[in-house]
């Protein structure tokens, strides 16, 4: 996978470190609160992972999958559920764990729509952040790192589907995506 990379914009250290400090601060701020964490597949897989493990008080995980994305790499603005969650979550405080928060327009769905299932509250942790992209106003209680308006992979994202399992945030080399 190496040969693919142009750039690495963040190491696997930083990516821990910040998940760690993310960790404590979910831990302090859930103590004593009934918390499910609401991993959306498959991007936040590797996060949420790491970020459980990192949370120190009593808390559930259940799964979502949605779609807001064709096969390029531009937001479709359609969101469907692949997957929805197994769990009830009334009176349940939830917290959404995302990979990347582009557009923002996956997310508000899904914030409206776990909203109307009556949850003691909602809220967002992502890992990243592309700020510059962003198309609607949304309220990110957690977020790792801010980068900039490039395709990025690695740490749970893809590419169709390929370098989900880079330890680290990457950039990919053009002809990658001409092939
Ligand atoms: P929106 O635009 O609705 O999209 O905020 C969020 C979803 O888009 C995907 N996404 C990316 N996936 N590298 C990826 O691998 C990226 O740079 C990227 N930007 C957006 C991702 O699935 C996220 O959940
Ligand atoms: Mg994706």
């Amino acid at each position: 996978m190496d040969k693919d990379i142009r750039e690495i914009l963040i190491e696997e250290n930083d990516l821990q470190e910040k998940v760690k400090e993310l960790g404590a601060k979910i831990t302090a701020d859930y103590k004593d609160k009934d918390l499910l964490l609401v991993c959306v597949l498959k991007g936040a897989v590797i996060f949420v992972s790491d970020l459980m493990r990192q949370i120190d008080t009593t808390l559930d995980i259940d799964f979502m999958a949605i779609s807001s994305y064709g096969t390029n790499t531009q937001s479709s603005g359609v969101v469907r559920i692949l997957k929805d969650l197994n769990t009830s979550i009334e009176g349940r405080h939830v917290l959404i764990v995302e990979d990347i928060i582009d557009s923002g327009l996956t997310l508000s769905y899904l914030v409206e729509n776990l909203k109307s299932r009556g949850p003691a509250s909602v809220e967002i942790c992502t890992i990243l952040d592309k700020p510059d992209r962003r198309k609607i106003d949304l309220s990110i209680k957690y977020t790792g790192f801010k980068i900039p308006d490039e395709f990025v992979v690695g740490y749970g994202l893809d590419y169709a589907e390929k370098y989900r399992n880079l330890p680290c945030i990457a950039v990919l080399k053009e002809e990658v995506y001409s092939n």
